[in-house]
């Protein structure tokens, strides 16, 4: 039984991320979404309410846990007997910073593997940042997030239609 850990802020949760969960389960029997609470992005959505919506995204798919946390990521797959961390790889931009995390994780511990996974190219450019902002000057969200996520995006952000 092979799990991987799919750390993040998913503030909010976007189709990229649902297309990287969907692909992880390609190569681990068990994927569990790990919501960080990370207080230093200063996140539009509280723990609890992203966690919520990553739960609805990813409620038919089978093998997929969703779960709050706060620490240290690898004390954290420590806990919950995992074998690596997941992250999605878009761009070149991302590699510097992916490659710093993956690098201290595996010093602080090194039992476990990153794996990074490319999403789909139309997720390519996607940013959780760059939703609030298209959602905050009233753009149309349809293609970026889950309905829901779209409806909840604009009540926070107080836009009547987009
Ligand atoms: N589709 C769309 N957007 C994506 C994406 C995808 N496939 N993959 C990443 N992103 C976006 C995110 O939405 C986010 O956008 P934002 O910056 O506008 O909010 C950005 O790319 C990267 O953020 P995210 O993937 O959420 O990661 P993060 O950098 O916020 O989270 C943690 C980093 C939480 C995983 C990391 O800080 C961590 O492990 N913390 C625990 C403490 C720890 O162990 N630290 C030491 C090791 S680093």
């Amino acid at each position: 039984m092979k799990i991987g850990v799919y750390p993040g802020t998913f503030d909010p949760v976007t189709q990229g991320h649902t297309d990287i969960i969907g692909r992880s389960l390609r190569v681990f029997d068990r994927v569990i979404v790990a919501v960080a609470l990370n207080p230093s992005k200063r996140p539009l959505f509280d723990l609890a309410e992203r966690v919520e919506m990553v739960k609805l995204v990813t409620k038919n798919l089978a093998h997929v846990e969703v779960e709050a946390f706060d620490g240290l990521l690898v004390e954290y797959l420590r806990q919950h007997t995992a074998h690596a961390v997941i992250r999605g790889l878009r761009a070149i931009a991302d590699f510097e910073y992916e490659l710093q995390m993956a690098l201290i994780n595996r010093k602080l511990d090194n039992n476990f593997e990153t794996v990074f996974l490319m999403p789909s190219e139309e997720y390519s450019y996607l940013t959780s940042s760059i939703i609030k902002e298209v959602g905050g000057l009233g753009g149309s969200l349809k293609d970026f997030v889950h309905p829901e996520v779209a409806d909840r995006l604009r009540q926070r952000l107080r836009r009547p239609s987009a």
